[in-house]
């Protein structure tokens, strides 16, 4: 048998079990040309919420009794494709199935040998690229600037404050408890946590721990958090805008202070991406990130969630912070 999820309806607030349907259907055979892969890792992102909904963006949304799509690696376990062979694995775009047909298109083989497969979703892989394209080019932190990163122990963030490391920078992380913060020091070598739970005063937090203001907020999170970094912006500060998980759950408008005074003093720029506007970048990307990882100046970690019929709630445990590094479910 092979168990499929669909999205069941569009999540109103925060996602729940019931926004999704389990179903399942007989194993496909595939066409002459084409591959059948069986699901091995599937990586559970933030940004699918947005997916969830009926609204225009830069991918188009899922739809009501279709499956759910997000980064997979698979295995192919037949094949009659010229480029794929039994045995090999892939990572690609595909469904929340545990089998599937392909006709190879929009896949890449990935090689075990170069690093475990599972990382090939997250340092090698989107969240990875992402952090690394989003601070360097956007970013552009010079040795000696501050970086401050708020979803600090994420899948992107504890690589960005790595990479501001590894440029010679002073790195800050905003987090959701104290373990994680524990974690940025010791672990991903930050030079400073702040626990945004537990902070009474976030704005005076950051501060302290940044005596020569932010130089690069990578910002990954929005909201209140983002308001008290931004009062603490240098002159010619740069805020790479990746993700605003705060909001993504929201069913009015946010309001929050007005910004365009503290970018038009602090001569600021804040600059909103998609890692896929630098499609063009992302071998090189992967080059370096796989060099930094391979000479020990790069670490990670994976929250690994076990069975197919986990992914859901995987999914869901990602809006209360549940995750440490990336979050994978494997099948
Ligand atoms: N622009 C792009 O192309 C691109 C690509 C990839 C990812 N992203 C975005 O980057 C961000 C990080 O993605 P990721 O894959 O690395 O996820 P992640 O950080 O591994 O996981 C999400 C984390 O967000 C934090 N969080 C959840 N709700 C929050 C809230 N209301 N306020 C503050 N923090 C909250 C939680 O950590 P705490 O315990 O610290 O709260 C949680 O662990 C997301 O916003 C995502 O959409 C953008």
């Amino acid at each position: 048998m092979n168990n499929v999820i669909l999205l069941n309806k569009r999540p109103v607030g925060k996602p729940t079990l019931n926004d999704f349907t389990f179903t399942n259907a007989a194993i496909p055979v595939p066409p002459t040309g084409h591959i059948l892969l069986k699901t091995v890792y599937v990586s559970v992102d933030p940004y699918l919420r947005g997916r969830m909904n009926d609204s225009k963006s830069y991918v188009p949304p899922f739809e009501i009794g279709k499956p759910i799509q997000s980064g997979i690696i698979a295995e192919v376990i037949d094949s009659t494709h010229s480029e794929f062979k039994k045995g090999d694995f892939v990572s690609g775009i595909l469904e929340w199935k545990e089998y599937q047909v392909s006709n190879g298109k929009g896949l890449k083989k990935v090689d075990q040998k170069i690093s475990s497969l599972s990382s090939f979703l997250g340092i090698l892989g989107m969240t990875g690229i992402t952090a690394y394209l989003g601070l360097i080019e956007i970013g552009a932190p010079k040795a000696g600037e501050t970086i401050v990163v708020s979803g600090a122990a994420g899948a992107v963030g504890s690589v960005v404050g790595q990479i501001g490391k590894i440029l010679g920078c002073s790195v800050v992380g905003i987090t959701g408890s104290d373990e994680k913060a524990e974690l940025l020091k010791s672990k991903f070598k930050f030079d400073y946590a702040v626990n945004y739970k537990t902070a009474t005063d976030l704005n005076k937090a950051i501060q302290n721990v940044c005596p020569k203001g932010v130089d690069v907020y990578f910002d990954n999170v929005g909201g209140e958090i983002s308001d008290a970094v931004l009062s603490n912006i240098n002159k010619y500060a740069r805020l790479p805008i990746c993700g605003a998980i705060s909001h993504y759950n929201d069913t009015e408008v946010p309001v929050g202070p007005r910004i365009q005074p503290i970018l038009l003093t602090k001569s600021a720029m804040m600059k909103g991406f998609i890692v896929g506007d630098f499609s063009a970048k992302f071998p090189a990307a992967i080059n370096q990130l796989a060099i930094w990882l391979k000479e020990g100046k790069l670490t990670y970690i994976e929250t690994i969630v076990y069975g197919f019929e986990n992914i859901p709630q995987a999914f869901i445990d990602l809006f209360e912070g549940k995750n440490k590094g990336k979050m994978i479910v494997k099948i």
